[in-house]
């Protein structure tokens, strides 16, 4: 799982060149439907915050310049404001790549390898999102993951790798929808749970997951290279196993 760029690295990820060959994703359809959704709600965050800028800017404005206040020749039209257009596409091929291993890079104190992006990318091209801002042609978030059985009950476990939003994109859902994206399309593909790590000390994501329906799972001791512990967070993809699950696995962690 991704991480802090002050932190140390994830044990998670072993590097491999093999699997299948990149193709476009047929997730978009749900990618187009969420992204519909959370592009009018970046619309309106990057609205209120850009009117609230303006609204500072022009009162400081206008005590430093009083007497000129009221003429009109001297009023300064407020700059319209610029609100990112927000796109949430599939993983399709290597040309999308250099742009995610930026981003990631970006919050890693250790980059991963190239091949640590192929493992992923190549073999479960359908479980990896972008968010893309429309006008600059920028990759600004980023989700990968992989599927996998698990356990002797044959069930398939799905696992967030790397998750990142570009800073000056951060707050405003962008995350979230990235998750939900990449939870629908491990549920469409047979997860039955979806499991992650993360630094116990990391807030933001921990809340971004408990709000989505992640529960903590473990508490990992020193489970990075920096020695610091890990949370494993967990969803439950299946209402039935869900209730007593949910309950022993809470009872046993770690604060
Ligand atoms: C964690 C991260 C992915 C969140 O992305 P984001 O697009 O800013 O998140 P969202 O806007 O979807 O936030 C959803 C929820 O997460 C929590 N959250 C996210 N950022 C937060 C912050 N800075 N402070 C407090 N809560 C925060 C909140 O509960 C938020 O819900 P709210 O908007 O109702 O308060 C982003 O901060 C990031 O890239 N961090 C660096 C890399 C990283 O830590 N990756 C996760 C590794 S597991």
């Amino acid at each position: 799982m991704t991480k802090s760029k002050s932190k140390g690295k994830s044990k998670s990820g072993t590097a491999s060149t093999s699997g299948a060959k990149a193709g476009p994703s047929k997730d978009t359809s749900i990618a187009g439907s969420t992204a519909t959704l959370a592009s009018n709600k970046d619309t309106i965050g990057s609205s209120i915050s850009s009117i609230s800028s303006i609204s500072s800017s022009i009162s400081g404005i206008s005590s430093s310049s009083s007497s000129s206040k009221n003429d009109p020749k001297n009023s300064i039209p407020p700059p319209v404001p610029s609100i990112p257009r927000i796109d949430y596409i599939g993983y399709e091929s290597e040309h999308q790549l250099q742009g995610m291993v930026s981003l990631i890079e970006n919050d890693l104190s250790e980059p991963y390898s190239i091949y640590t992006y192929r493992y992923f990318l190549h073999q479960w091209p359908k479980l990896s999102f972008l968010a893309m801002d429309k006008d600059k042609d920028k990759c600004i978030g980023v989700i990968v993951c992989r599927l996998e059985p698990h356990g002797r009950m044959k069930s398939n476990r799905g696992y967030i790798a790397m998750l990142a939003i570009s800073k000056e994109y951060r707050k405003r859902r962008i995350g979230s929808t990235l998750v939900l994206m990449a939870i629908e399309a491990m549920k469409k593909a047979g997860a039955d749970e979806i499991v992650l790590e993360t630094e116990y000390t990391n807030t933001n994501a921990i809340a971004l997951y408990l709000q989505m329906g992640f529960i903590k799972d473990k508490r990992l001791y020193r489970y990075y290279l920096n020695g610091i512990d890990a949370f494993r967070l967990k969803l439950f993809c299946k209402p039935e196993l869900e209730g007593a699950d949910r309950a022993s696995h809470e009872s046993n962690v770690a604060p």
